[in-house]
């Protein structure tokens, strides 16, 4: 696993640097390339992402620290973003949220025990007249209920299955 030599990601690198008049403007969208390929912003992806830049890996670190969409510990395949906040409260979030972290068996920043789920309350996510709502690895998915995360949760770790089994 790697960023740098990684065919991957290759092409999308090459587009980061190409959008900026300088490179080390290119930091953020290369910090979600190592989450998406750690699964979290460790050690190594900062020091990839500096390596590609020509900056100190102290820098990079600095940024991946300063933003909340960065995780700097591991977390599960699927990053649970529940709003919480007033109007969201307002709609059911609290009540769904509650729900969903006894569903999952884990408290407010934890990792389900299968790796799968780490969930996370936020504030709010400019979408307030669809919630409950949540995103997904940064996928707003909105409208939500008990039946339908219910869905969502067995459509993810089935899409999981396929892809550890090599068939998704
Ligand atoms: S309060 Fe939840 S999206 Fe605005």
């Amino acid at each position: 696993m790697a960023i740098i030599g990684n065919p991957k990601y290759e092409e999308r690198v090459k587009e980061h640097l190409a959008k900026y008049e300088t490179t080390r403007s290119a930091v953020m969208p290369l910090l979600y390339i190592a989450q998406e390929e750690y699964g979290w912003v460790n050690a190594e992806g900062i020091s990839e992402v500096a390596q590609i830049l020509n900056l100190d890996p102290t820098q990079v670190k600095s940024i991946a620290g300063f933003y909340t969409m960065y995780s700097e510990k591991p977390k599960g395949k699927y990053w649970l973003h529940v709003c919480t906040d007033l109007p969201c409260a307002l709609n059911g979030a609290d009540d769904f949220y509650a729900w969903l972290k006894e569903e999952l068996g884990v408290a407010d920043g934890e990792t389900s025990a299968d790796g799968m789920f780490t969930v996370e309350h936020v504030m709010c996510l400019a979408a307030c007249d669809q919630a409950p709502m949540l995103q997904c690895n940064f996928r707003y998915i909105e409208n939500l209920d008990q039946d339908k995360m219910r869905a969502l949760l067995a459509k993810w770790r089935q899409e999981a299955a396929q892809s550890a089994n090599g068939t998704g």
